[in-house]
């Protein structure tokens, strides 16, 4: 496992990193987190994804338990939450919405320090660009969760490059805390705002990337190419929205020619499309995902790919992506 800086801060982050979306309390319980985050931890990972919208809050008390139970030193993991959409629905309307108002956000960090059990968390993030809160008021926020200990560095998800040239010009004018990251999606069929939005962002403000779905939900192993198997994301309940995208015919095609460039790289085509997105140095972490101990272990089989992909290689992948890549 290689370690990266993540953007222009001096924080080494795992080249491969497990996020907990989807699995942790639906798909996996404590003992199972504990099992993975131990394997993962072994192979060298130390980055590990969190939100408090995940599961409804339990994501987070499933991690926090599971990194209890394996008392690891503080200094040897990195562990994040992001905010956003907010927990408590029963609250008036006016205060119940999706937000990253000042309000909403000092009481969310001390909600997640209390479910995961910890004095602080190393990366938070705004989870969803909020057009109803000036980006000003969240800068200072999130600024602050910092000054006062509760958070170490912070970042962004899903903001637009517009959105984050605005916040972290804010922070430089008034010598803030800046934002350090941004957590985008990015894979095979995903790669514009990665590629092409952010571009000018990683020289000009030293953006790091954290990013997520380097599987495109599962698709990118080949498992939905004859429909949905049973036991997979796609048909676990609520996660109904993403079927579509996962049995698209082209795509799933696609895979079936990735097939052929990874087993003649001889490595599955999961750790090949894992190994594509590590490739692309403005990556700092990719974010991966497990349901099971074998799926983690053969993700983590990915580090050893990386060298493989070729520029001959990269073309050939291409070739067969690039049509359909948003
Ligand atoms: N910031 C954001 O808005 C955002 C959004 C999404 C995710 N994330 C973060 O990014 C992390 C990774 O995203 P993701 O979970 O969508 O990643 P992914 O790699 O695209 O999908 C992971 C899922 O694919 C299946 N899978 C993984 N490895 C496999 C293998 N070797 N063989 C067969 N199936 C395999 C598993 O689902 P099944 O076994 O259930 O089929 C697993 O849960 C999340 O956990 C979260 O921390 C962030």
């Amino acid at each position: 496992m290689q370690y990266r800086r993540l953007g222009r801060s001096g924080l080494q982050v795992s080249e491969l990193s497990l996020g907990s979306w989807v699995t942790y309390h639906n798909q996996v319980d404590v003992a199972a987190a504990r099992e993975m985050l131990a394997a993962a931890f072994d192979a060298g990972v130390n980055f590990f994804d969190n939100a408090e919208a995940y599961a409804g809050g339990k994501s987070e008390v499933v991690m926090g338990e599971a990194i209890k139970a394996l008392k690891w030193p503080r200094l040897n993991f990195i562990v994040s939450t992001k905010f956003f959409w907010g927990l408590d629905r029963e609250g008036q309307a006016a205060n119940r919405k999706d937000t990253l108002n000042r309000k909403y956000l000092m009481q969310a960090i001390d909600g997640s320090l209390q479910r995961m059990g910890l004095d602080f968390i190393d990366l938070v993030y705004c989870h969803r660009p909020d057009p109803q809160t000036p980006v000003e008021e969240t800068v200072w926020a999130m600024s602050d969760m910092i000054s006062r200990g509760k958070a170490l560095y912070w970042g962004t998800s899903e903001w637009s490059a517009e959105e984050i040239r605005a916040a972290w010009d804010i922070a430089e004018r008034h010598h803030l805390h800046k934002p350090v990251m941004e957590q985008p999606q990015y894979n095979l069929f995903y790669r514009k705002r990665v590629e092409q939005e952010y571009k000018r962002l990683y020289e000009d403000m030293g953006l790091g990337l954290t990013t997520w779905s380097p599987l495109a939900s599962g698709l990118l192993t080949g498992k939905y190419r004859n429909g949905v198997p049973e036991g997979s994301r796609g048909a676990v309940e609520g996660m109904g929205f993403l079927v579509k995208g996962l049995t698209d015919s082209a795509k799933n095609s696609a895979v079936t020619q990735l097939q052929t460039v990874a087993s003649d790289l001889g490595c599955s085509l999961g750790q090949m499309a894992i190994a594509w997105v590590a490739r692309n140095p403005r990556v700092s972490t990719v974010i991966t995902g497990a349901s099971k101990i074998s799926q983690l272990q053969d993700n983590l089989g990915a580090v050893d790919v990386i060298a493989k992909l070729t520029p001959e290689v990269m073309a050939r992948i291409d070739q067969i992506t690039a049509p359909l890549a948003s």
